[in-house]
């Protein structure tokens, strides 16, 4: 498996990549109201090889971790994968962007107001994203571990894992809207004319810290905590 399955909508596709948007274009797909549908049914529909499509979307994600199998990795295993990843890599690129971000505001934020808000949203967003991560690597993915190892759902303090991912996906929809702020006040990360190549980078940079964290918020919620939820289930149900 890579990021994206035949199964998967054009809508869910878009929404983890939305630069997806030009191939389906090219192959002159309607995703913008035929977006409910799967990839297959729509090839199909089109009489498009659903195989060729799929790599092609795979390439245009971009993104270097998004060709790792991951669907055969344990519960465990999965967790280690997004720590060592897509954590590791919030952990180095979060003080990188924000330094950019205070600097493109504080030298053009007098022509461009909008990159002041820039600033501050991307601030709040690192803090909450910086907290969630915490919360993940000592609380959750701590939990996941010991239901792969076996563990009783009775031996968490919490309760059910069920709770903690419910937080957890409340700090996602949280992150996705302010992912979806960030990109409308820069135009879709497009720079204008004038841009120098601090605020160039920074775009460039937010583009790809937006395709990580999707995939990264895919893996956890599609894959990761539904899984980690049925296995507890079933640890309860013997
Ligand atoms: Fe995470
Ligand atoms: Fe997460």
């Amino acid at each position: 498996m890579s990021t994206f399955q035949v199964t998967d909508t054009i809508a869910r596709i878009l929404k983890v990549c939305p630069e997806t948007s030009r191939v389906f274009e090219k192959a002159g797909m309607d995703y913008c109201c035929g977006g409910g549908v799967s990839l297959e049914a729509a090839c199909k529909e089109r009489r498009l090889d659903t195989a060729a499509l799929l790599t092609e979307l795979e390439a245009c994600a971009g993104i270097e971790h998004a060709s790792e199998d991951v669907s055969t990795l344990s519960l465990a295993g999965l967790a280690d994968h997004i720590e060592s990843t897509h954590h590791a890599y919030l952990r180095a690129e979060l003080p990188r962007l924000l330094a950019m971000t205070e600097k493109v505001a504080m030298v053009h934020g007098g022509k461009e107001s909008r990159l002041l808000r820039v600033h501050d949203t991307f601030t709040l967003l690192a803090r909450e994203l910086s907290e969630h991560l915490d919360k993940e690597e000592q609380i959750l993915f701590p939990m996941v571990r010991q239901l792969d190892g076996g563990a009783e759902a009775s031996a968490f303090h919490c309760g059910s894992v069920a709770n903690p991912v419910a937080q957890m996906e409340r700090e996602h929809d949280e992150a996705e809207s302010s992912i979806s702020e960030l990109r409308a006040l820069t135009d879709g990360y497009v720079p204008p004319k004038w841009a120098c190549g601090t605020y160039r980078a920074m775009l460039s940079g937010l583009a790809r810290f937006e395709g990580d964290l999707l995939i990264h918020i895919y893996k956890e919620s599609t894959l990761l905590f539904p899984r980690a939820v049925f296995r507890e289930q079933a640890l309860s149900a013997r």
